[in-house]
């Protein structure tokens, strides 16, 4: 959960890594630091806080040297301090690491380290591996050769650099079920836990898989095993361009990625025949369909069971990744598993995976990130194609999930006539994202409001789900996302004079049966704020959607949830894009 970068070329590394590290700030920011190497020693400067505070705390931008590492911080062993933070270094500082991921034996290696002599700065566990590499550099004298025997001791997760003093051209890799990647340049090379850091130098990549340790000098790439097998270097060109990454003239990533949507949703529509036909087959053909995803991504997979159920009669089981342990034994070889996922390195999605894999599941997946490690574990993966996806709060990805869950359920259910509707929706979408104005107003109106409620049945329960989650991690609110009937088993209980209710309520086969509960609800006092294409006396007020083919409005009416979500985030001055304790990309257990 943290995000790393390594640099080796012809410019000045500190503002490379600064402005690399600034685009995976959404993998963690508590702390950063960078370990740049000027006249044969390394200099650390790291800290608590954001990145750019950080750097000019630390003077970075006026730092010398042409080779460096630089690291931002999600903690997971140690407090938020600078100490803490990476890189750590060696008893002689001759060799500094930043590490993603979780070193699980990281207090057995520290003893014995320790009753070998070395002297440890930090509470963290990454320290081992700079300690680890030390002892044997000593015996070795090969920086390779150390970090592969260091890596061999080390059981967890990890994507780790490493830094040599009297190696003054070089960056080391080393990756184990933490995404690693190599950006190839000309005269300069670049090593990051995500391409979206170094996407404005370069656009060609090679990506480590497990189990491999990457060498780069300026001007040479090599990778090996951990056994130092030489690897092929496969250069693989991406689709992404650095304006990508841009806020463009947005206040914050996350409106920039609502406001995409109308696009990213026919990107999302643009898949190979073949692949998405496999996939298709393989649902077909599957004895047991098992859908498995965490967060947003598993309320999209909700989706896709009511879809499948509902249009193509096909029964899909859904759980979270995270429960994957009470699930296991109900998987085998005759089970196809779908995985959902925005970055395709999400721990627990991954784990899920792995163990339904060596039951004999066949895994298929829908991943935004190409080549990332879902995409690796997957018989068939279809790509998100929403772009970079940098507001820590999943927005585009979810509808572009929705829109290649629509296409493959109509494809099963032989409904073309639907599937060529699907390209219409960036029409509605467009309406829905003209509505900011008002659904800010709303915002503002509510913005001292403690609890929200979200309702909706059918299709529109995962949809409630997802305005909930939305306004809960934006606007650090607390919301429940309910199935409209559920309401009255409990939580009702909860609801009181002013109390807001989100109702998504179109005008669907749903609309009557939610509206008694709203009426239920206005009995208790509820304010309620309905999203839908029907006004009714019910409602104390209305975000409008268009009218559109029922099947579509999911897709359609998580829109202004998104927004709502955003505006309760700024109503509140908090940063929409950063929520505290979080990040995008969740790669521990
Ligand atoms: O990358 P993934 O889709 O696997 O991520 C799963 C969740 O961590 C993610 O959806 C998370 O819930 C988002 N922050 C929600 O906005």
């Amino acid at each position: 959960m943290c995000g790393i970068i390594g640099y080796t070329g012809n410019k000045d590394a500190a503002p490379v890594l600064l402005q690399s590290l600034k685009k995976m700030e959404y993998r963690g920011y508590d702390s950063a630091g960078f370990g740049i190497i000027h006249d044969k020693s390394i200099q650390i400067l790291k800290d608590a806080g954001r990145i750019d505070d950080i750097a000019s705390r630390v003077s970075i931008r006026t730092k010398k040297g042409t080779t460096g590492i630089a690291h931002t911080r999600w903690a997971t062993h140690g407090g938020v301090t600078q100490t803490n933070a990476h890189p750590h270094v060696s008893c002689d500082t001759k060799i500094a690491v930043v590490h993603n991921g979780i070193i699980e034996n990281y207090q057995e290696l520290s003893s014995k380290l320790k009753n070998e002599g070395h002297r440890f700065a930090s509470e963290t566990d990454t320290e081992v591996i700079a300690h680890l590499i030390e002892k044997y550099y000593r015996i070795e004298k090969s920086p390779l050769k150390a970090l592969q025997s260091a890596v061999k001791q080390l059981k967890g997760t990890f994507a780790t650099l490493a830094l040599f003093d009297d190696k003054p051209e070089l960056v080391l890799g080393a990756r184990k079920d933490a995404p690693l990647v190599v950006g190839l340049g000309k005269g300069e090379n670049f090593i990051a836990s995500d391409i979206v850091s170094f996407i404005s130098y370069t656009d060609k990549v090679a990506f480590l898989k497990d189990y491999e340790i990457a060498s780069i000098t300026p001007s040479k790439v090599q990778i090996f095993t951990f056994d130092g097998e030489p690897v092929p270097v496969v250069s693989t060109q991406v689709a992404w361009e650095a304006s990508d990454i841009s806020k463009k003239e947005f206040a914050h990533y996350t409106l920039k990625e609502i406001s995409e949507q109308a696009n990213t949703i026919n990107a999302a529509l643009d898949q190979d025949e073949v692949k998405i036909v496999e996939f298709c087959e393989a649902i077909r053909n599957a004895e047991n369909v098992r859908i498995t995803a965490s967060g947003t991504s598993f309320h999209a997979g909700i989706l896709m069971r009511y879809l499948l159920a509902k249009l193509a009669k096909i029964h899909a089981q859904v759980f979270i990744s995270s429960e994957i342990d009470h699930e296991i034994d109900l998987i085998d070889e005759n089970t196809l598993v779908i995985a959902i996922s925005q970055s395709g390195e999400t721990a627990d999605v991954l784990e899920a995976v792995k163990k339904a894999a060596a039951k004999g599941a066949k895994i298929v997946s829908l991943v935004n990130t190409v080549g990332s490690s879902l995409t690796r574990e997957s018989k068939v993966s279809l790509p998100l194609n929403c772009g970079p996806e940098i507001g820590v709060a999943a927005t585009k990805s979810f509808t572009s999930q929705l829109a290649i869950i629509y296409d493959i359920a109509f494809r099963l259910a032989g409904l073309d006539d639907k599937r060529e509707q699907l390209n219409d929706l960036g029409r509605y979408v467009e309406i829905v994202l003209n509505q900011g104005e008002r659904i800010k107003e709303i915002a503002e109106k509510h913005k001292l409001a403690a609890d929200f409620y979200f309702i909706g049945r059918g299709l529109h329960f995962p949809i409630a789900l997802e305005g909930a989650l939305k306004m809960k991690e934006l606007s650090y609110t607390h919301a429940e996302g309910l199935a409209a009937g559920e309401l009255k088993h409990g939580t009702l209980a909860l609801v009181d004079a002013g109390t807001p209710v989100i109702a998504i309520n179109p005008s669907d086969e749903t609309y009557s049966e939610t509206l008694s509960n709203i009426s239920e609800m206005k009995a208790r006092g509820a304010r309620v704020i309905a999203v839908s294409d029907k006004d009714n006396e019910l409602y104390d007020e209305i975000i409008s959607i268009p009218s559109v083919d029922p099947a579509f409005f999911p897709i359609i009416e998580v829109i202004p949830l998104q927004i709502l979500a955003y505006y309760a985030a700024v109503e509140r001055a908090l940063d929409p894009d950063y929520p505290r304790h979080l990040a995008k990309s969740v790669t521990v257990k």
